[in-house]
């Protein structure tokens, strides 16, 4: 395993991490079983993984109650990130809410099912869309990092300018947001409009100030694995089914610039998760690739990629094709 530090934190992250949202059950992507998924997370770390991303949305507490089970006996090998303000009612319908109460109330509930005194980064899932200041959201954050419940606060989802202002009332270690080979400054994630652009805005401040960056959907939710082809039908509990650029004409048009960054004369014979992996490895601003890994052969694979690396002439190249074909 390679791994990669930053100023802001002190440890040291492997490369390759390990998305949670697979090991939400049978609710929202392809149905992984749970023993699958606690094979899956232990391989990770006998491969050298340190790096786990969840959130208590994920299965509505499942994912957590899974990665409890997966790094059971091994806390002091695992960096675990989980997320806040995202909740679910009664009719386990979620929403967000970023409020202090809340706050205070979830980062428990967190630490029960992951069955942790601590979490080493706490991140805040979403920006408020009921109009919660942002201020209110970080002072409770940091009265969560004041109890020693929370080693590093980060944020997800959020823009430049509300992490400059975050800073103002404390530190934030690190930022999380849609980025893969194919989606580099995306405006949207599905249907929800996105308040930042990755590559143009909040890389330049990953390298000013030392932060960590956490891509999410790294994989683009499996197209960059080969898995979803031009015939893929998603099932009903699929969360894929509501992502357009995974549809009809959409995906069409990502499949075939697919086909020719595979085409491109360094990436002949190459897998595509090798390539697609690499790519971000290869990103100085990205700290580990939190890829949902649904079994150990996945986890070994992406593993394997890692023997090869790309050059900065093939990423620039990959950039290039992928500006000029989808802007
Ligand atoms: N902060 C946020 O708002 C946010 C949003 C989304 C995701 N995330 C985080 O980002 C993580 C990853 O993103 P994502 O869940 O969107 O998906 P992703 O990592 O882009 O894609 C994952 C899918 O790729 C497939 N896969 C992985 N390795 C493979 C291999 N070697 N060969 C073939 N297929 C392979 C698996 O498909 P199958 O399932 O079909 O096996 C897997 O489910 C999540 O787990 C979560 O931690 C955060």
């Amino acid at each position: 395993m390679k791994y990669k530090k930053v100023d802001k934190i002190d440890y040291e992250f492997s490369v390759l991490g390990f998305g949670c949202w697979g090991a939400s059950g049978s609710g929202s992507w392809s149905d992984h079983g749970d023993q699958e998924q606690v094979r899956a997370i232990e391989t990770a770390i006998d491969q050298g993984i340190n790096f786990f991303d969840v959130a208590p949305v994920y299965g509505l507490g499942h994912a957590e109650e899974v990665l409890a089970q997966g790094i059971k006996g091994k806390r002091d090998k695992v960096f675990i990130a989980t997320k806040v303000g995202l909740p679910w009612n009664n009719k386990f319908e979620a929403y967000n809410d970023v409020s202090a109460i809340n706050i205070a109330r979830e980062i428990d509930d967190s630490l029960r099912r992951l069955d942790v005194d601590y979490v080493d980064l706490y991140q805040v899932h979403w920006p408020s869309d009921k109009g919660v200041p942002l201020e209110e959201t970080i002072e409770a954050m940091k009265r969560v990092q004041e109890s020693g419940k929370a080693r590093y606060l980060g944020l997800s989802n959020y823009s430049a300018a509300d992490y400059r202002k975050a800073c103002e009332i404390t530190e934030i270690a690190s930022m999380q947001g849609l980025f893969n080979m194919m989606e580099q400054n995306a405006d949207a994630y599905h249907n929800i409009p996105l308040q930042y652009r990755v590559s143009d805005e909040i890389f330049p401040l990953v390298r000013e100030e030392g932060l960590a960056f956490f891509p999410y959907s790294p994989l683009f939710q499996g197209l960059l694995t080969g898995k979803i082809t031009r015939e893929t039908v998603f099932g009903s509990n699929d969360v894929r089914i509501n992502n357009p650029k995974l549809q009809g004409a959409e995906r069409l048009k990502h499949l075939d610039v697919l086909d020719q960054i595979r085409n491109l004369e360094p990436l002949k014979g190459k897998s595509l998760p090798e390539i697609a992996v690499n790519y971000l490895v290869a990103k100085k601003e990205v700290t580990s690739v939190i890829a949902t890994q649904a079994t150990s052969d996945e986890v070994l694979a992406n593993v394997n990629a890692l023997e090869w690396q790309m050059d900065d002439e093939t990423v620039s190249s990959i950039d290039a094709l992928v500006q000029e074909k989808l802007g």
